[in-house]
């Protein structure tokens, strides 16, 4: 087996991430990413196509992250390399402070400066982005991106596929639905209902899908 770690993306996302993976002591192989995709990712060498990753597998990677912050395609591209049996690691910054009652779901990225809370709980493939606060008992759905700089006071819900813009607040119990955009500075004081689009302070659903 071979220990490196095949970070699927190669953008800006993945570069923080490969930057993280390394503060973590982690070995990183290659990038696997797109022919848009530049050369080099944080000086890792990007492999162009998903058909590289069949071959990984066969020469014997066997961990990969998925360092994409599309929650769609984040969820699409982790389905296709557990398929191939590649197994997800989770990229934990060390300047993160994440309680030890808090709970991690597999393919997680929680950036440098957040800090996860007692009891918490945070899905799979789920993004909490650089300085973001997720309070006790919060329950983060599966692929649900916290932007930077979000503040989640206690027992707040966010279902799955969510993004939550940078530097959007959230008071305590709120339920946010699934598959919900809240724009950059939202402020929620009330529940925000799936596959919606919301903004502002208060924030008011502007478009349902
Ligand atoms: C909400 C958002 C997703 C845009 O959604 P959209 O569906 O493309 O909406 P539009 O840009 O067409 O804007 C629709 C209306 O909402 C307003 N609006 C958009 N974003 C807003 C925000 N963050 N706060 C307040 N109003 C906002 C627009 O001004 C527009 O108002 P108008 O109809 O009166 O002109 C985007 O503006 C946003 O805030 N993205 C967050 C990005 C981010 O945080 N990225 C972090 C990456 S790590």
């Amino acid at each position: 087996m071979n220990p490196g770690i095949v970070v699927v993306g190669a953008g800006g996302h993945a570069k923080v991430c490969i930057e993280l993976l390394r503060d973590m002591g982690l070995p990183v192989a290659f990038c696997v990413g797109g022919v848009e995709d530049p050369d080099l990712c944080a000086g890792v060498l990007v492999l162009k196509g998903d058909e590289h990753l069949e071959r990984l597998i066969k020469e014997g990677y066997s961990r990969a992250f998925i360092a994409l912050g599309s929650n769609l395609l984040r969820e699409k591209l982790a389905q296709q390399v557990e398929s191939l049996g590649f197994q997800l690691v989770k990229a934990i910054s060390p300047h993160a402070v994440v309680s030890p009652s808090a709970k991690l779901g597999s393919g997680v990225a929680i950036m440098a400066g957040a800090i996860i809370n007692a009891e918490a709980s945070i899905g799979r493939l789920a993004i909490v982005n650089t300085g973001a606060t997720v309070d006790h008992d919060c329950t983060i759905g599966d692929v649900t991106h916290i932007a930077p700089q979000c503040a989640l006071a206690g027992n707040v819900t966010v279902g799955s596929k969510t993004f939550l813009g940078v530097g959007t607040k959230v008071i305590p119990k709120i339920d946010i639905g699934e598959s919900v955009i809240l724009g950059a500075g939202s402020v929620v004081v009330r529940n925000i209902q799936s596959h919606t689009t919301a903004v502002g302070v208060p924030a008011k659903v502007i478009k349902t899908v």
